[in-house]
């Protein structure tokens, strides 16, 4: 089925109340009628996500964002010019006939324009914005193709959209405007330092909260099977010869041991292309029942920053 074909059905599928998983530049979505409470409520029991986690809305036009909230404080009008259509996630006061359910009864909704041209044809097609979560059973890896969505969803869902594997491979930052100074909520595709270029210095949400207003902000969260181990490399960590390790590392590995696999995410050490290959990479290593999987920090600026919080995430200890 030809592109323009498959977003077409896509979106008659969306209007029925259905729900598709579409490609995002981030990473893959879950999409349903953000209008539509009860085509919502399916993607939440289908990703057997806790209703107290709100969704992202995708728009592909102002007006569509319109739809959504009253007002654009003028740091957000800053960065929507500048990162939008991108990896940028905005949260504002939301209108009143925005679902509750979007937005698990909050008083902001999360927004979002996505600039796969895809996704953006599909909202637009639809006529309707629509919420995205990540399209992954809730707590594991978000998927960065349509296969990874396949393997994991592709009975519960009504029609996968293929649009080739996620250029940015990390989910959208998310900051929010809700407040008196702009807050990151999440590290994500857009660097903070480039917003920061933009609109100033903005707060930092702490990493785990008793009540996380992102459960991305969960301790674990994005997470495989098997677990990660982050943070072993200055303290003398026992290889032991009987265990199944994996290897994780950023540009090439530095260690002798006989690894039972390992993944570079970027050879030529660029964080964009290890960012694009981090999930994808996770996901071959979880399939490999291995007793254990040993990452390697990087340096937390621009993409780095948003690659070592899911690390850290993956590995339970945020
Ligand atoms: O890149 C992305 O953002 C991807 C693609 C598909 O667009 N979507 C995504 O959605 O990562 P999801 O649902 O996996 O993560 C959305 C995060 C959640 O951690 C949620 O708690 C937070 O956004 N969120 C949504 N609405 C919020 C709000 N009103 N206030 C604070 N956090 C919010
Ligand atoms: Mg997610």
């Amino acid at each position: 089925m030809k592109n323009a074909e498959a977003v077409h059905e896509a979106a008659e599928i969306l209007r029925k109340g259905e729900i598709v998983a579409f490609p995002t530049e981030t990473v893959y979505g879950l999409g349903a009628n953000a209008f539509n409470p009860i085509a919502v409520a399916r993607i939440f029991e289908v990703k057997r996500r806790p209703h107290f986690d709100p969704l992202i809305v995708h728009v592909a036009s102002q007006g569509d964002l319109d739809k959504l909230v009253n007002e654009i404080p003028s740091d957000a009008k800053k960065v929507v010019e500048q990162f939008w259509p991108g990896p940028l996630t905005i949260v504002l006061l939301k209108k009143e006939d925005v679902p509750e359910i979007v937005t698990s009864g909050l008083s902001t909704v999360a927004v979002r324009m996505p600039r796969h041209p895809m996704a953006l044809s599909l909202i637009k097609e639809a006529g309707f914005p629509i919420v995205g979560p990540s399209a992954n059973p809730f707590g594991y890896l978000s998927p960065t193709t349509a296969e990874h969505v396949r393997d994991q969803l592709g009975n519960q869902i009504d029609f996968i959209l293929d649009g080739g594997p996620c250029e940015v491979g990390v989910e959208s930052t998310i900051i929010s405007f809700s407040g008196t100074k702009p807050k990151l909520l999440r590290p994500g595709g857009v660097p903070l330092e480039e917003i920061e270029s933009i609109i100033g210095q903005v707060e930092i949400h702490p990493r785990v909260e008793d009540k996380p207003l992102a459960p991305g902000m969960l301790p674990r969260h994005y997470a495989p099977r098997t677990p990660i181990l982050l943070d072993w490399e200055d303290k003398n960590f026992d290889f032991n010869r009987d265990k199944k390790i994996g290897l994780l590392v950023f540009q090439e590995p530095r260690w002798s041991f006989k690894f039972h696999h390992i993944e570079v995410l970027s050879k030529k050490g660029d964080f964009r292309e290890a960012a694009a290959n981090l999930f994808a990479a996770i996901r071959r290593l979880d399939e490999l029942n291995l007793d254990l999987i040993l990452a390697e920090t990087i340096p937390e600026v621009g993409l780095g920053r948003a690659i070592m919080d899911r690390l850290r995430r993956a590995s339970g200890i945020a």
